[in-house]
């Protein structure tokens, strides 16, 4: 089977195809559970724009600019491959979408981890593998992968879309599918922070999708990973900006406003503005939401600017800096 017919396949083939790309990935799965239930799709924010949802501009965003996030998706890859990882990591994505995580990964300094992208929207697996990222369809919250197999789990990027009641069985399940010494990860834009009032105030009416999903804080993460039983729990800030490039201060702030257009599907305000005139508004919306406070906790982050600023780098390259600061926690998976 080729890549390209995964694209519209089930999950049966997605197996197959993954048996042919990445053998030693599909030896993790537990055909059973595989085969035993399926990734029911009532509500896809992350779906086409025919089934309402706003994955095709946010596919495209990432495709256009890979590297903008690529500060936080560093960061988040130090902390989910611990030292006690093995010689070839394998770390589940478990809100993968398109396989972003996978492609940056590809360009860091770690060639022997092997990221597998995994999501619960059968449009997000399908982009996945037109870019030849092999993924597999499944929700967090009942994974297909065998009890103790793999080295790292990340809940990032999207945590807060997890149902409320569902998110202990998320960590349950990160807690099951981890080997002993295996990390799980969890990141989220914290509740109240300038990122949830982005996601209020404009991803909320500016969006088909809406967004009303409620934000984690510090003490329920950590009430979380410590119910599943990981130990050693820890949360902490992380500097997680987007930052994008253009020829000039003009032209870089324009980026950042048509990446956010794209990235947070913000349709009604290209209907109110048009394209320019929505990617102007944009911008100027992130530069008066993403003030963060004086606190230290944020101090000692390498690079980390606590509003937005767009900087020369060179004769015509300019770099505009949206800055955002997520909380993660970290929890490992004690031997027996
Ligand atoms: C904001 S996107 C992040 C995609 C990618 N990690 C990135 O950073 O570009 C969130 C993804 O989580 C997926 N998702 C939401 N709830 C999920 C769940 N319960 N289980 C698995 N995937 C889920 C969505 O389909 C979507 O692709």
């Amino acid at each position: 089977m080729t890549v390209e017919a995964v694209v519209t396949a089930d999950r049966r083939s997605q197996l197959l195809a993954l048996r042919e790309t990445w053998p030693h990935v599909h030896t993790l799965i537990d055909e059973e559970r595989a085969f035993g239930f399926e990734a029911d799709e009532d509500r896809d924010d992350f779906g086409t724009a025919q089934q309402g949802g706003r994955g095709e501009s946010y596919v495209a965003a990432q495709q256009a600019r890979p590297e903008a996030r690529i500060t936080g998706i560093r960061g988040l890859m130090n902390l989910v491959v611990g030292p006690a990882a093995g010689d070839r990591p394998v770390v589940l994505d478990l809100l993968g979408g398109d396989g972003l995580l996978h492609r940056v990964c590809l360009g860091l300094d770690m060639p022997d981890t092997t990221i597998v992208t995994c999501d619960a929207s059968s449009f997000m697996v399908a982009s996945a593998w037109a870019t030849g990222v092999p993924a597999v369809r499944q929700r967090a919250q009942q994974q297909v992968f065998r009890s103790g197999s793999v080295d790292g789990v990340l809940l990032a990027y999207g945590s807060h879309h997890v149902p409320e009641p569902e998110r202990q069985a998320v960590a349950d399940e990160a807690w099951r599918v981890l080997r002993p010494g295996g990390r799980f990860v969890l990141h989220d834009f914290a509740e109240g922070s300038p990122m949830a009032i982005w996601f209020q105030d404009v991803v909320d009416k500016q969006s088909a999708t809406g967004h009303r999903y409620a934000h984690f804080t510090a003490d329920w993460m950590r009430e979380c990973l410590a119910r599943s039983g990981f130990r050693g729990v820890t949360t902490d800030w992380m500097f997680d900006p987007i930052v994008v490039t253009g020829t000039s201060e003009q032209g870089a702030q324009a980026a950042l406003g048509q990446y956010l257009l794209q990235m947070y599907g913000l349709d009604k305000l290209v209907r109110a503005h048009g394209e320019q005139g929505a990617a102007t508004a944009a911008f100027e919306l992130a530069l008066e939401i993403f003030r963060w406070d004086t606190s230290t906790a944020f101090d000692g982050m390498g690079g980390a600017v606590r509003e937005c600023v767009v900087e020369r780098l060179g004769p015509s390259t300019w770099q505009c800096v949206l800055p955002r600061f997520a909380l993660v926690a970290v929890g490992e998976k004690p031997e027996p």
